[in-house]
């Protein structure tokens, strides 16, 4: 196994002494880089996850642009759907479609298993080749969706305002829902512990909706999925990454759901997070992505007060709270990854 060069990111997952704050990027492979629209501009969406070789491309030019100290897997959530046999479409600007949405028990039977070493091969091929061409540069990150969101996702039929669809199913056929949630975990577990047999050195799961829950529902619905998936991901000592959208209510229990990091979102204050989960994890984040819009010294300003907010010590990712939005300028991204290169020293 190549030794890795740059391991900030997996020692600060751990909580060990850095000499400085790591900093990757949520969408970091994506619509904002002139680089990676002149490969869209030749190929759809679908056909660039599927396709190692322009995966491992985009996937590498942040780290190559930007200077991120880890990279993330050019890939979707919404590949495990589609790898059950649900028609995915990624529509310009309106988002992903699914299509025929999941509406009864009859649907959930109907959806294919998934070995994620067939259905699934193109991206674990992704994940190799990304490693082989990285050469130790960086660490490599795979993900999936939480349960949850792929289900909302695969209910809706794409993305919603109102989730008036998934609700509906839960709390009209809770028994579907739950079927489907368990199917999903047992997929999304494989899924995963494939993607680190790959050699991915990491993995995040993105709970994009959980927000949209009531707390209750967030433990019926969605936690006790996480929980199940985290449990039975087989790994060595890769780091798990939770990042669960909007669920400010669930800390305590999302650092006790055997993730090793916690991702937060803008609106959460990480020394209130800190200060309540103690050393049970990391924290991840979690910077407003409008502040990409910003000045120099804007950003500047609230990416110190990012780090302040963690304080001193190991055991913060810096991030955005979110993904980055696709019409930040590329240099303004750089400009907050030097940013957090330069003034996270005196942190340390
Ligand atoms: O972070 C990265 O750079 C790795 C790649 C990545 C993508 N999607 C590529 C992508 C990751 C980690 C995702 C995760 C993902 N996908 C999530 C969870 C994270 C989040 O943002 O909450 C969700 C909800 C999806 C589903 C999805 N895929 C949506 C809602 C969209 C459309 C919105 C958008 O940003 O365009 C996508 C498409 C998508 N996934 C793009 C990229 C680069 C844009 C596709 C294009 O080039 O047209």
């Amino acid at each position: 196994m190549t030794q890795l060069k740059n391991d900030l990111f997996i020692k600060a997952c751990r909580r060990e002494p850095v000499e400085r704050t790591p900093v990757w990027i949520m969408r970091q492979a994506g619509r904002y880089l002139p680089e990676y629209r002149a490969i869209r501009d030749k190929y759809d969406f679908i056909t660039m996850c599927k396709t190692p070789e322009l995966a491992a491309e985009v996937t590498i030019q942040p780290v190559d642009i930007i200077g991120v100290d880890a990279a993330i897997i050019f890939s979707d959530i919404l590949v495990i759907p589609e790898a059950m046999g649900m028609k995915l479409e990624m529509l310009e600007s309106k988002g992903p479609k699914l299509y025929n949405p999941i509406r009864n028990i009859e649907h959930v039977k109907k959806l294919n298993p998934v070995d994620p070493y067939k259905e699934l091969k193109y991206v674990l091929d992704a994940v190799v080749l990304t490693k082989k061409e990285l050469n130790g540069k960086v660490p490599l990150i795979g993900f999936a969706g939480a349960p949850w969101t792929l289900m909302t996702y695969m209910v809706e039929g794409g993305g919603s305002k109102n989730f008036s669809e998934i609700k509906k199913f839960i709390y009209n056929q809770p028994v579907a829902a739950h079927s489907l949630l368990n199917l999903l975990a047992d997929i999304t577990a494989d899924y995963l512990s494939a993607i680190i047999e790959s050699g991915a050195n990491a993995v995040q799961i993105f709970d994009t909706w959980g927000g949209i829950l009531s707390p209750k529902d967030f433990e019926e619905f969605s936690l006790q999925y996480i929980i199940k998936v985290i449990s039975k991901i087989k790994r060595n000592t890769e780091p798990v990454i939770i990042f669960a959208k909007g669920v400010h209510y669930k800390m305590m229990e999302l650092a006790q759901c055997g993730a090793d990091v916690i991702g937060l979102d803008w609106t959460m204050n990480i020394t209130e997070v800190r200060s309540l989960i103690g050393n049970k994890a990391a924290l991840q984040g979690n910077l407003d992505p409008t502040i990409l819009y910003c000045s120099e010294d804007k950003i500047r300003s609230e990416t110190i007060s990012v780090l302040e907010s963690f304080g001193k010590g190991s055991g913060h990712i810096f991030n955005l709270g979110h993904g980055i939005l696709p019409d930040v300028k590329p240099d303004n991204l750089r400009f907050l990854v030097d940013t957090v290169k330069k003034e996270s020293v005196r942190f340390h």
